[in-house]
């Protein structure tokens, strides 16, 4: 919850954490889900009246704020739902093939979500205790162009490391398509399509050929079992059917496209990275660094750094990101060795679409 402000996190545990979850009801109403907005509202009510809320979150008030309590919450009942445990509230899921209602504030989705957390509260509490897992697809669409620049500078084939990558869904990101208002980017077959996912300039022409795939996470997710797919379903808003339908694609390409999931750190998968003769080697993140302590990000600084200093015009090294700056947006982020040379090739939103492209001289 970058951005938040504090002040008005005051009075006793329950109230702060009602606020909390007031504020993350408005968050999701402002990134698409009026459902999740009305339900997390209510949730807030519950939990000052000492209803099943108060209960299923005993414990867990004063978890820290970036631990967004709330989107635990809702994934771990999202979850009963998704596998036919809940079936009352599933009605109530597109996701889960169920319709929103047309009644305003959702009161029977509410109902159905105050039953699941009144009697299979244990089951929801089991998901209060592990971060939110999302692996958002769209972010893809900022990968995607940043290889294109990256194969502009020199056609050679591309070995891409993600650090942070959850169940490192975007290392497919070349297989996905991009529709475009002058043309389509990417596999026109792809089962995952980034609509709207480019402004501006678009990116240049080039040919891709990633030819290693390899992310490192704390706690990756194995996007080819059941209970790995169903973490990453239960973390998406369930009535966001374009997110869930570009999770269930780039699922599909997972089964096609291998790629190597390590359980490291980022300084570890940055310690061991070398870079090799004939190719790019890519070192990506997306949403990722501010999970990072001070230390951590300077390791991940330092690495880079090393890396860039070991690049030659053989074996190049490039570095991109789509981080959250300061002042609001995530700037997509391209530095590329030998040379160093840094620019920000465009902007794009937490969720990644669309990605709003600069005009970049070309080298
Ligand atoms: C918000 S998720 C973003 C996942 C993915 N990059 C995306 O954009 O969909 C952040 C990920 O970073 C991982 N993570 C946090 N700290 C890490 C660290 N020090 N080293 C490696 N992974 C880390 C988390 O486990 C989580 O999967």
């Amino acid at each position: 919850m970058a951005g938040v402000d504090t002040s008005g996190l005051s009075g006793p545990p329950e109230v702060r954490t009602a606020t909390l979850l007031r504020w993350q009801a408005d968050a999701c109403r402002e990134l698409g889900s009026p459902l999740y907005g009305d339900l997390l509202t209510r949730a807030a009510g519950d939990l000052i009246a000492g209803g099943p809320t108060a209960e299923v979150l005993r414990g867990h008030l004063d978890d820290r704020l970036s631990s967004v309590l709330a989107l635990r919450l809702l994934g771990g009942a999202h979850a009963l739902a998704l596998s036919g445990q809940a079936p009352e509230l599933a009605a109530y899921y597109p996701s889960c093939g169920g319709r929103t209602e047309s009644e305003p504030g959702s009161p029977l989705a509410w109902a159905a979500l105050r039953r699941v957390l009144a009697e299979q509260g244990d089951s929801v509490r089991g998901w209060l205790d592990r971060p939110p897992q999302t692996n958002e697809v769209g972010r893809a669409a900022a990968l995607l162009g940043g290889l294109r620049f990256i194969a502009a500078d020199a056609l050679l084939p591309i070995r891409l490391v993600e650090v942070g990558t959850s169940a490192g869904l975007n290392l497919r990101a070349d297989h996905f398509r991009v529709p475009g208002r002058a043309g389509s980017y990417g596999n026109p077959d792809s089962p995952v399509v980034l609509a709207d996912g480019w402004l501006g300039d678009p990116p240049p022409v080039s040919r891709l050929q990633v030819v290693e795939r390899v992310g490192g996470d704390l706690a990756p997710i194995d996007p080819l079992t059941g209970q790995g797919r169903l973490t990453l379903t239960a973390y998406v808003w369930p009535d966001q059917a374009e997110r869930l339908s570009r999770l269930r694609g780039a699922f599909d390409l997972a089964e096609r496209v291998p790629a190597e999931l390590r359980a490291e750190s980022a300084s570890d998968t940055l310690a061991r990275l070398t870079l090799e003769p004939g190719s790019w080697t890519v070192l990506w993140h997306s949403i990722f660094r501010q999970y990072l302590s001070e230390t951590q990000r300077t390791e991940l600084a330092e690495g880079v750094v090393a890396l860039g200093m070991a690049a030659t015009s053989t074996a190049r090294f490039a570095y991109l990101y789509l981080e959250q700056s300061r002042q609001g947006g995530c700037p997509v982020t391209l530095t590329t060795w030998p040379g160093g040379h840094r620019r920000v090739l465009g902007t794009a939103p937490a969720h990644g679409l669309p990605v709003r492209w600069l005009t970049v001289p070309r080298r």
